[in-house]
């Protein structure tokens, strides 16, 4: 279905890992330049990105974007004090316009407004709702196919009396890329995989990756692919608006070679063709000189094979002594304090926070 009003302008806030803001944003300006042939309009919020455009070009960031974690689609934004007014606000939404099923997920949150009850917020919501499709049902013939359609969520965010309405345009978030065949059980997301590669790899130079700790490889796939369009996976909004056709832009890393080191045998043999190959960082040496990217184990879900205090601060000289390394990108746990980086910041990975650190060759 298409919409009935071309060229209007939408919002969309497009949410990232925390502390990801400004790589999100340049990558948003870069990529939608290419695909669109204008600098967007964007402001950057804590915890994502904000931007102004047409519709379909919103929706298509789905697909190119691998920073951002969702799209979500602003409907509303005005005041909001009482429960009788949010009522009022979704009934008031054409939602035939997105709906293929009657319900929806609800994400609601509040801060420094009157309406502070979420779960009688949620309530009034789903009552609207059911008011709204009362004369508005959605066809039969449809909603005996749910399998084919999304269940939508629905982001209500209100602060200061001021109310937003959005709908989640992504579905699954956008790290689930879709089509995997192995990931390792303490994988990093691959959004903040890519974030942390915008930030090490130079674009102007061809530069050998290596990932000495490199588990399922999520770092050296993030790398390959920057510049691909994700067609492994479907979107919330391939029910309502069709599947943008894109081709993959320019924005590659040039990457003369690619290599990963594992330690664990069995999960070596699954990155073969992402050029893993089974050994121990702590003993691999390289003669090239290699950006290098590392997520290590914290000693909790995968141990150790040295005392804690010793394991990292080895590996940032393995690194540099063997491994070639010109700038180092490593991920510690939030107590180990390491000496001698070029920049340290907190990263939010799957429920915790982690330092990353980056060395640089002196
Ligand atoms: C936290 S996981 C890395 C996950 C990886 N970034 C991914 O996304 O799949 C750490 C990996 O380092 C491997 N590892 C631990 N010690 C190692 C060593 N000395 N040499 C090479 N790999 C090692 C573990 O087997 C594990 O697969």
């Amino acid at each position: 279905m298409r919409f009935d009003i071309q060229g209007i302008m939408e919002k969309f806030y497009v949410s990232c890992p925390l502390n990801m803001e400004k790589i999100l944003n340049s990558e948003i300006i870069e990529k939608f330049k290419h695909y669109n042939g204008i600098k967007p309009q964007t402001e950057i919020h804590i915890g994502g990105v904000l931007i102004e455009c047409e519709l379909e070009q919103g929706l298509a960031l789905n697909l190119y974007l691998r920073c951002a974690t969702r799209v979500l689609l602003r409907i509303k934004s005005q005041k909001c004090r009482d429960f009788p007014k949010l009522f009022k606000i979704i009934q008031k939404v054409n939602w035939k316009k997105f709906l293929k099923k009657e319900e929806v997920q609800w994400s609601i949150t509040t801060a420094k407004s009157r309406l502070i009850n979420t779960s009688k917020m949620e309530k009034t919501c789903s009552d609207a709702l059911k008011k709204y499709f009362e004369p508005n049902r959605i066809s039969q013939k449809i909603l005996n196919t749910p399998e084919k359609f999304h269940t939508q969520k629905i982001f209500i965010r209100v602060e200061n009396d001021d109310l937003e309405l959005s709908i989640d345009t992504s579905g699954d978030a956008l790290y689930i890329r879709g089509g995997e065949a192995y990931r390792g059980n303490a994988s990093i997301r691959a959004t903040i995989a890519s974030c942390l590669l915008v930030q090490l790899l130079p674009r102007n130079e061809e530069v050998n990756l290596l990932d000495p700790m490199a588990g399922s490889g999520t770092f050296l796939k993030e790398a390959k692919r920057f510049h691909k369009i994700n067609n492994s996976r479907s979107f919330a909004f391939y029910d309502y608006s069709p599947k943008p056709e894109l081709l993959d832009n320019n924005f590659k890393f040039n990457l003369k070679e690619v290599v990963g080191v594992e330690t664990d045998p069995e999960v070596a043999t699954h990155g073969l063709d992402l050029g893993i190959q089974h050994g121990d960082a702590f003993t691999y040496t390289s003669t090239h000189k290699n950006y290098i990217i590392c997520n290590p184990p914290y000693g909790k879900k995968v141990k150790l094979s040295k005392d804690r205090d010793i394991f990292y601060k080895e590996l940032v000289q393995c690194a540099f002594k063997n491994m070639g390394a010109i700038r180092f990108s490593m991920i510690t746990p939030l107590d180990i304090k390491l000496v001698g980086y070029e920049k340290r910041s907190k990263i939010f990975n799957s429920g915790i926070w982690l330092y990353n650190y980056t060395f640089e060759r002196k």
